[in-house]
């Protein structure tokens, strides 16, 4: 076996049960690299804690994260529902026949032949932030349940969302009025903190401006019954995070403080279901020393499913090699000089050919990935 951690303890962060998989795995496949294990145990975990401290709530796993068939069957027999922005995640859902009251579309922006697809698989609940798209959900959708997105501070997000989407509140409570002027049926609001939120105070912050926007739209005669309190569920990359039940604990209180008890709930994770469940596995393939920089190229990138390493998310990575460490430039594979992962990254020098191991990896990686310059996307492997 090349290069693998053998004997090494179990990285900080990383379950000793998922540990011992993965380098069983590793050790008994020919598998070429890379690909990325995601281990089930890991998932049920995480699915079985999200939304448990919060009253009224329903979980809907953001297909964006990892939209592999068999990841989305697993999570759906965990009993979770689904978030879709698209045809082809919509088609997923179809072929493994999830009935489509487990479907939300909280993509404020879809085309109008998404709309019709999910309109006639029977899918009800739509989120919206523009005129046009009231209009668009109003011919393609008539009748149908939206929501509005709010526009929240996503300050302390690693992967912030809120300058493409999402109004401020007299725009909100002018689209609701629209929307019920359209025929359609204005139930709720939903805002997103951002991904990978680490500040838990934007919740709070994101809660009061629904809370106002919600008394304000009661006073219009439209009275709200959904809350979709979107993702942002944060896992551990190369730093501890607050844990959900800290943050499910806190948005409870306040949801319970500040709207009707009867409010219904919606959350939509993706990377906190997935993200800490895998385990990229791949090769060292090269090695240079340029100007002061040592460098590490790998056979994973940025084009082929570390795209989220530009946006600034750190990984965690482990090698065996038991050599001094120093410092490295981590690289992709491709010819491009944008295909570099991370910088200054403390590491005992790995051979070429060894194994090298991504950790936290199983969220919004191979989702992202392209064949840029014939690199293969990582196949995932349920373990
Ligand atoms: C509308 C919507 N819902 C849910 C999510 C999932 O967010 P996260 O992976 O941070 O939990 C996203 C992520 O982009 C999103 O755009």
């Amino acid at each position: 076996m090349k290069g693998l951690p053998e004997g090494r303890g179990t990285p900080v962060g990383l379950d000793h049960s998922v540990w011992e998989k993965v380098l069983n795995f590793i050790a008994s496949s020919e598998e070429p690299t890379p690909y990325l294990l995601l281990d089930r145990e890991m998932v049920r975990r995480k699915a079985s804690v999200i939304g448990r401290g919060i009253r009224n709530s329903k979980v809907f796993y953001a297909v964006k994260a990892h939209p592999d068939r068999e990841v989305v069957r697993f999570v759906g027999e965990l009993g979770l529902n689904f978030e879709i922005a698209s045809d082809g995640e919509l088609r997923i859902l179809e072929s493994l026949g999830v009935s489509p009251e487990r479907i939300i579309s909280s993509n404020p922006v879809k085309s109008p032949g998404f709309i019709d697809q999910a309109r006639d698989y029977g899918v009800g609940y739509f989120a919206f932030d523009s005129p046009a798209e009231v209009e668009k959900l109003a011919a393609h959708a008539p009748g149908c349940n939206v929501y509005v997105r709010l526009s929240v501070p996503n300050e302390g997000s690693e992967w912030p969302l809120s300058r493409k989407f999402g109004v401020e509140p007299d725009d909100a409570l002018d689209l609701i009025v629209r929307a019920r002027r359209s025929g359609l049926n204005p139930v709720g609001v939903t805002f997103h903190v951002g991904s990978q939120c680490t500040n838990i105070y934007n919740w709070s912050m994101a809660l009061d401006k629904v809370s106002a926007l919600w008394e304000r739209a009661g006073e219009e005669g439209i009275d709200l019954s959904l809350l979709n309190i979107g993702g942002g569920y944060p896992i551990r990359y190369t730093r501890e995070v607050v844990d959900i039940q800290a943050i499910e604990e806190m948005i409870d209180g306040l949801i319970f403080r500040k709207f009707p008890e009867d409010v219904e709930i919606h959350i939509e994770p993706g990377r906190a279901v997935v993200g800490d469940a895998g385990v990229m596995v791949t090769s060292v393939i090269g090695k240079a020393r340029r100007a002061d920089e040592d460098w590490l190229y790998l056979d994973i990138g940025v084009f082929n499913g570390l795209m989220e390493s530009i946006g600034g998310i750190k990984y965690n990575y482990v090698v065996g090699s038991r050599a001094r460490t120093r410092r490295w430039t981590v690289a992709g594979p491709s010819c491009d000089s944008f295909d570099v992962i991370d910088r200054d990254v403390e590491l005992p020098e790995p051979a070429i050919g060894d194994r090298m191991l991504i950790l936290s990896s199983g969220a919004y990686t191979v989702s992202y990935a392209s064949e840029f310059n014939g690199f293969p996307i990582p196949k995932t492997i349920l373990i």
